[in-house]
C-alpha cells in the first residue's frame, strides 16, 4: 500500500489546524500509521527542503520551519501521495481550489499550513528522514469498505 509522508507546518499547529487537518485524511478513508509532534532542527529542515537549496527563499523556508513545533504524519492509502496533494491544494493558497486545505485555512505561500510528499521517491525519502521509516502496521474492521 502506498504511503506518503504530511506534516502540519507551525503556522497550523499554533492555529490549532492539527485536529481538522488529520479529520480530512481520517474522512477521506486514509489510515494513519505514524505520527509524532516535534521542533524541527534546522540540520533537519535543511536536509528535508534539500531540493530547494539554491531558491532564494530557502533561509525564510527554513526559519519558517523551525519557528515552532510541527506534527508530522504518515498516511497510507490507495494513491494517497497525489490525493492528498490535491487535498492540500496549489502551493500558494491564492490559487488553491476552494475546499483544499490551503484555499480553506491559509493566505500566503511562506505560511500554507501543510507540507505533503510530491513522489513516491520523496515519501520514501522523508518518512526515512523523519520516522527512520518505522510505521504502525494494523488493520481496521472498516478497510473492506474503502
Ligand atoms: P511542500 O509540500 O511544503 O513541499 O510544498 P510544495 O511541494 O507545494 O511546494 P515546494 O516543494 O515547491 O516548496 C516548498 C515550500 O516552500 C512551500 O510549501 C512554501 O511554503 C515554500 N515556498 C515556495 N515558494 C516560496 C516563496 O516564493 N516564498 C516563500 N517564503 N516560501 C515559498
Ligand atoms: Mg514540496
Amino acid at each position: 500500500m502506498e504511503r506518503s509522508f504530511l506534516m502540519v507546518k507551525p503556522d497550523g499547529v499554533q492555529r490549532g489546524l492539527i485536529g481538522e487537518i488529520v479529520s480530512r485524511f481520517e474522512k477521506k478513508g486514509f489510515k494513519l500509521v505514524n505520527a509524532k509532534l516535534m521542533q524541527v532542527s534546522r540540520q533537519l529542515a535543511e536536509k528535508h527542503y534539500e531540493e530547494l537549496k539554491d531558491k532564494p527563499f530557502f533561509g525564510e523556508l527554513v526559519d519558517f520551519i523551525t519557528s515552532g513545533p510541527v506534527f508530522a504524519m504518515v498516511w497510507e492509502g490507495n494513491n494517497v501521495i497525489s490525493v492528498s496533494r490535491a487535498m492540500m491544494g496549489k502551493t500558494n493558497p491564492a490559487e488553491a481550489a476552494p475546499g483544499t486545505i490551503r484555499a480553506d485555512y491559509a493566505v500566503s505561500v511562506g505560511m500554507n499550513i501543510i507540507h505533503g510528499s510530491d513522489s513516491p521517491e520523496n515519501a520514501k525519502r522523508e518518512i526515512d528522514l523523519w520516522f527512520n521509516g518505522e510505521v504502525v502496521s494494523y488493520e481496521k474492521t472498516i478497510d473492506k469498505w474503502i
